[in-house]
């Protein structure tokens, strides 16, 4: 009799813990990314990897641009203090501004959050794989996917030591109180941003700079001029192969409608353009200037002028060596 119920109890017990273990893995399978725990390090903070960086994070990988407010009132929109601190959120009734027409008309709620170090609302918590894992993989603290418009699919291309380097640079910054909201996803969105985040398996390692094809070629995916300037379908992350850096992607700014450049060396695109032209072209930008709103633009103008005529000159001699592509303006 005894055995009999202990039995009973025991396969009650199993069973519920075979539907626990189904429902959860039902919920990884449905709520969460694929994902590894964060990598286990520790950046050493040297002055050099500070200031590589300072320029990465405020000049080429544009972080601060979208963690900051911006001044619409001059030209690239620089960003404003408080630095870092994040940026007011996009909502099912924001104004369209971006790549596509809704793209900032958000099926919830979406705040860009804090990147400074303090301890409540930035990252000063967070432990340096966790922002490596976040910035590179997609997924956030708590294990959930990051929305994509934080580009960490093009961020995964940062090599290890730019990586550092950046986190070097995270942890020196001014720390700011902010407060956003916690996110709000709508369903089905809820469960599709899940589906993004890829853990990165393999080391990151960036080309020489000896070598200025491929390291322009690097620079130009990682400050996303890739991203802005090859079009793609509505409905895809990745721009048309044959028509990389071909320009012609349509962005909304003000109830304007511009279209990105194309980057390749045909009669429409960089084709007459000198090397010292196409520095010039983002050096007179240095100090941001004054401009009507119906004259702006998406393109983060100031952040680029602080690249180093180097890095420009590099991103100019791999853009020569793409095949032209004639300039075809996508639909809206
Ligand atoms: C194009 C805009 C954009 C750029 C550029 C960008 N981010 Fe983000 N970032 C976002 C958005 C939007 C989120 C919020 C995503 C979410 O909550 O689902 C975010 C989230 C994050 C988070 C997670 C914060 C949290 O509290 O969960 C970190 C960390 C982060 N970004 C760091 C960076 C760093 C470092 C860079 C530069 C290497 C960067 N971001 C560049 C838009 C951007
Ligand atoms: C956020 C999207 C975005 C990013 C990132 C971006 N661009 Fe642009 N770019 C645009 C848009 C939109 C235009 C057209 C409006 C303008 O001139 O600013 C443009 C225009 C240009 C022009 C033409 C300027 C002229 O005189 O007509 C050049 C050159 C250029 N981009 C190069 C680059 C390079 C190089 C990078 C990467 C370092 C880059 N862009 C990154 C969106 C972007």
């Amino acid at each position: 009799m005894l055995v009999c119920a202990m039995k009973k109890i025991l396969l009650a017990f199993v069973g519920v813990i075979a539907l626990a273990l189904g429902a959860a893995s039902l919920y990884y399978y449905l709520f969460l990314p694929k994902q590894r725990p964060a990598p286990d390090l520790q950046v050493e903070i040297t002055p050099e990897r500070v200031e590589r960086g300072r320029y990465l994070v405020v000049n080429v990988l544009q972080c601060i641009d979208c963690h900051s407010e911006r001044d619409w009132n001059y030209y690239g929109g620089p960003p404003v203090e408080p630095i870092g601190a994040g940026r007011s959120c996009m909502d099912r009734n924001s104004r369209p501004r971006g790549v596509n027409a809704g793209e900032e008309s958000f099926p919830g709620r979406l705040c860009i959050r804090n990147i400074t170090p303090d301890p409540e609302t930035g990252l000063g918590n967070w432990t340096d794989g966790e922002i490596v894992r976040a910035v590179r993989e997609g997924v956030s603290r708590n294990g959930e996917g990051l929305f994509p418009i934080m580009p960490y699919f093009i961020y995964r291309n940062v090599s290890d030591e730019d990586m550092n380097a950046v986190v070097a640079y995270l942890r020196s910054m001014k720390p700011q109180q902010s407060d956003w909201p916690e996110r709000t996803v709508d369903f089905p969105m809820s469960s599709l941003i899940q589906l993004w985040p890829t853990p990165l398996e393999e080391a990151v390692i960036a080309p020489e700079p000896s070598n200025r094809v491929a390291y322009g070629e690097y620079l130009a995916v990682i400050s996303r001029c890739e991203f802005c300037h090859t079009p793609r379908s509505p409905n895809s992350m990745e721009g048309y192969p044959d028509r990389r850096f071909g320009g012609g992607m349509p962005f909304f700014l003000n109830g304007q409608t511009l279209y990105s450049m194309n980057l390749t060396p045909d009669p429409s695109g960089l084709g007459s353009w000198s090397r010292e032209q196409f520095i010039q072209r983002f050096k007179i930008h240095a100090q941001p200037q004054q401009v009507s709103p119906e004259n702006n633009t998406l393109m983060n103008w100031n952040a680029f002028a602080g690249m180093t005529e180097e890095d420009l000159g590099m991103l100019y001699d791999f853009f020569m060596t793409l095949p032209p592509v004639p300039l075809r303006l996508e639909p809206i």
